[in-house]
C-alpha cells in the first residue's frame, strides 16, 4: 500500500474490513473507482459531495482533483450545493458523486448539474443506494431501483451512454440489512464487538452465494441491491 493510500482520510472506506456492516457497499465501490482511476492520468476530476475525498488516492494520477461539498472540511476545495455547482460548464473529464444523491433535495436538478459541468465525452461516476437504513447527512430522502436511477439520468442530460450496475448481489443486499440490525442490537446491549464475527460471516457467506448463483447478480424482479453504480458518458 502506498504512503498516500495508507495516510489519506477514508482508509476504512477504501479497504473496508469484513466485520464492517457496509463491506458489501464499500468494497465494490472502492474496487470500481480504483479501476476507473487507472485511466485518469492528467485528467480533471471533480468530486461532488466529496466529504473527506476518500477516493482521491484512486485518482492520484489525475492532473487536477477538486472536491466540492455543502459542508467545509479539511479536503474541501469549493463550497456549494450539487444543485448549483460553483464551476464552469464542460470543465471536468471525470465527475465523481459517491453516496450523495440519496441526500439531496432535488436529484433531477443534481443530475442536470453533474451533466453541465462534465466535458463532452467525459463521464459521471455516481453511486447511491438501492436499499439502506435511514442515515441523514444532513438529510436522507431517496432510494432507487436500477431502472429508476437510469431514468433520472436519462431525463436530465444528453448522454452518449448510461450504464447502471449493482455494486453487489441480492444475497449481499439482504445480508447487509441483517448485519446492520445485528450490529445495532449488539450496540444497544453494549456488546458491539460480539457482533463482528457474525457480520463477517454474513458478508462472506452472501458474497459466496452471489458469486455462485448468477441470477442473484441480475437486475430481475425480486432483486434487492444495496448500492448502484452509474457510469454516464456525456454526448
Ligand atoms: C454519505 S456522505 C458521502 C461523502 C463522500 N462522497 C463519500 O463517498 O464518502 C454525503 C456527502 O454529501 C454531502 N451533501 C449532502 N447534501 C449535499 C448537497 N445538496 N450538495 C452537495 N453536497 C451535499 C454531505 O455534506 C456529505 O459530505
Amino acid at each position: 500500500m502506498s504512503e498516500l493510500e495508507r495516510t489519506w482520510p477514508g482508509l476504512t472506506q477504501r479497504r473496508p474490513s469484513r466485520t464492517d456492516t457496509g463491506w458489501s457497499v464499500r468494497a465494490p465501490l472502492a474496487a470500481w473507482l480504483q479501476r476507473e482511476g487507472a485511466t485518469s492520468a492528467g485528467k480533471r476530476v471533480l468530486d461532488v459531495g466529496c466529504g473527506l475525498t476518500p477516493y482521491y488516492p484512486c485518482f492520484a494520477a489525475a492532473g487536477e482533483y477538486v472536491g466540492v461539498d455543502v459542508v467545509d472540511g479539511p479536503t474541501t476545495d469549493l463550497i456549494g450545493p450539487i444543485e448549483a455547482l460553483p464551476v464552469e460548464d464542460d470543465s471536468f473529464d471525470i465527475v465523481l458523486c459517491t453516496q450523495v444523491l440519496e441526500h439531496v433535495d432535488d436529484p433531477a436538478a443534481a443530475v442536470r448539474e453533474l451533466h453541465r459541468v462534465t466535458k463532452p465525452g467525459g463521464r459521471v461516476l455516481a453511486s447511491t443506494h438501492g436499499v439502506m437504513v435511514f442515515h441523514p447527512n444532513p438529510n436522507d430522502y431517496w432510494r432507487w431501483t436500477h431502472t429508476g436511477l437510469r431514468r433520472v439520468f436519462d431525463l436530465n442530460g444528453e448522454w452518449q451512454a448510461i450504464d447502471v450496475q449493482p455494486g453487489a448481489g441480492t444475497a449481499a443486499g439482504l445480508a447487509l440489512l441483517v448485519a446492520r440490525f445485528l450490529h445495532l442490537l449488539a450496540k444497544r446491549a453494549h456488546v458491539a464487538v460480539a457482533a463482528r464475527p457474525f457480520v463477517a460471516a454474513l458478508n462472506t457467506g452472501a458474497a459466496a452465494l452471489d458469486a455462485r448463483v448468477p441470477i442473484l447478480r441480475e437486475p430481475v424482479p425480486g432483486a434487492l441491491f444495496a448500492n448502484l453504480h452509474v457510469t454516464a458518458v456525456k454526448a
